[in-house]
């Protein structure tokens, strides 16, 4: 009935996440809302922990993407997970420590990292540097000479394979922004270069073949792909690569059609290749590390808006207004992504309309979505956009001067604020 299997509906007919009245939340927080449930990203992360234990006998380790939800609680949760992390900025880095998170289990990616940017990383004694340039890797030895350090590299490889997503999101081909290029040789030049510098320690291959992906095929394809690159690497330069990270990109359920498959298929998959390619191919088993970001908090958020105003164009379309919008969810107008939605007050009544939720910013394009099912609606009535747990607070904007909403975790006792709502205030704190 729901799109996540922690929604249902309670004896007064309304939408509960993880058994939590989402009515009384968005009377006590206010909306527009994100709502995240806190036990099912915990289960999640557990689920991809496991996947590693079962099938390739606990050589990896599983980091959140935090570019998918960042804030500090996320890392407390993540620490307490035994999880590692994906971090892209200063930003991020500067969150997950000030959160208390154990830096050395953090993997800083980026395709144009700040100078300022690599020296918090060797500050806070960041685990990995994935390594996405001969500029970067030039920079890199430069900094870690300095400072005295050997800092420990990946490279980023761009495999080649097309992972059948929105071409904005899809990044494992050659016409990319991100990598090293196999194809044409680049990618062994960058690890030849890594070898000769003195202060890197070269420990590995990074690639992510792109997001939102349903079957295994795209990572079985990549895997396979990064084995025999590894054994080239073996084979020409006498160099054993002791670690393989094959990124994230596993989908989720956005709408009733999308059909996931359960997150341990993905390991599953990969280590069957890794594990055969090693054996036959006399090559030493690499760490694997992975890096889901949508997949560990997607399912797990809903966002709560109040419903303004409706407007019906006789033969075109019924437009219901919330009070939130492309700035809080962007991905309708940057992705055209579908998401489905419930009446959180009428969630036992049956969907009788089709309307266009319609946000509230100065744009026409600023929509939740169009052509949604949904129980018939009024002013004042709550509506919940399922699946919104990822990306959707990490790229959300100010645009039109609008306050960014407060984040709120429920767990099967209790919820709780995580992240403040923006006040005014907030808007003008760093206008001169
Ligand atoms: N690792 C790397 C190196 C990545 O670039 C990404 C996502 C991930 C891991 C996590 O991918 P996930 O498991 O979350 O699919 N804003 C877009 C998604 C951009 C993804 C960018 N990189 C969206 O809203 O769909």
């Amino acid at each position: 009935m729901f799109v996540s299997e922690n929604l249902s509906v309670n004896e007064k007919g309304n939408l509960t996440i993880n058994g939590a009245d989402t009515t009384v939340l968005a009377e006590k927080y206010g909306t527009p809302l994100y709502v995240m449930d806190e036990d099912m990203i915990r289960k999640h992360c557990r689920t991809f922990r496991k996947s590693i234990e079962t099938y390739y006998d606990g050589q990896g380790m599983a980091c959140f993407a935090s570019k998918a939800f960042s804030c500090k609680e996320i890392y407390r949760v993540m620490q307490q997970e035994n999880m590692g992390i994906d971090v892209v900025s200063s930003g991020e880095m500067y969150t997950a420590f000030k959160a208390g998170f154990d830096m050395s289990k953090a993997v800083f990616h980026g395709n144009n990292k700040s100078s300022e940017e690599i020296d918090m990383a060797l500050e806070m004694k960041v685990g990995r540097i994935v390594a996405d340039n001969i500029f970067e890797l030039e920079t890199l030895d430069k900094k870690a000479k300095e400072k005295g350090v050997k800092i420990s590299v990946l490279l980023r490889i761009k495999p080649g394979v097309d992972a059948h997503t929105h071409s904005f999101i899809s990044t494992g081909q050659i016409d990319s922004k991100f990598g090293f290029a196999l194809e044409t040789g680049e990618a062994f030049d960058a690890v030849k270069k890594t070898l000769e510098c003195p202060n890197l320690e070269f420990r590995g291959l990074h690639c992510h073949i792109g997001s939102s992906i349903l079957d295994t095929q795209g990572f079985v394809a990549a895997a396979e792909i990064m084995m025999k690159f590894i054994k080239q690497i073996k084979d020409e330069l006498g160099f054993e690569v002791s670690e393989l990270n094959l990124g994230g990109g596993f989908g989720i359920r956005y709408v009733e059609s999308d059909d996931p498959l359960p997150y341990d298929e993905f390991m599953n998959a990969v280590a069957k290749v890794v594990n055969s390619y090693c054996k036959e191919n006399d090559v030493k088993r690499p760490f694997i590390l992975i890096e889901p970001g949508r997949s560990i908090v997607g399912p797990a958020g809903i966002t709560l808006y109040t419903v303004g105003g409706r407007k019906t164009i006789p033969d075109i379309r019924t437009y219901v207004s919330v009070d939130g919008g492309m700035c809080d969810n962007p991905r309708y107008i940057l992705y055209q992504a579908e998401y489905d939605a419930v009446v959180a007050n009428k969630a036992s009544e049956p969907k009788t309309e089709k309307v266009t939720i319609a946000g509230r910013c100065c744009e026409t394009g600023d929509m939740i979505g169009e052509n949604m099912s949904l129980q018939h609606c009024e002013p004042g009535d709550i509506i919940a956009v399922c699946a919104t747990g990822a990306y959707n607070y990490s790229m959300s904007s100010n645009y039109n001067r609008i306050c960014k909403p407060a984040v709120v975790f429920v767990n099967s006792d209790s919820d709780r604020l995580v992240v403040k709502r923006e006040t005014l205030d907030d808007i003008i704190s760093n206008d001169i």
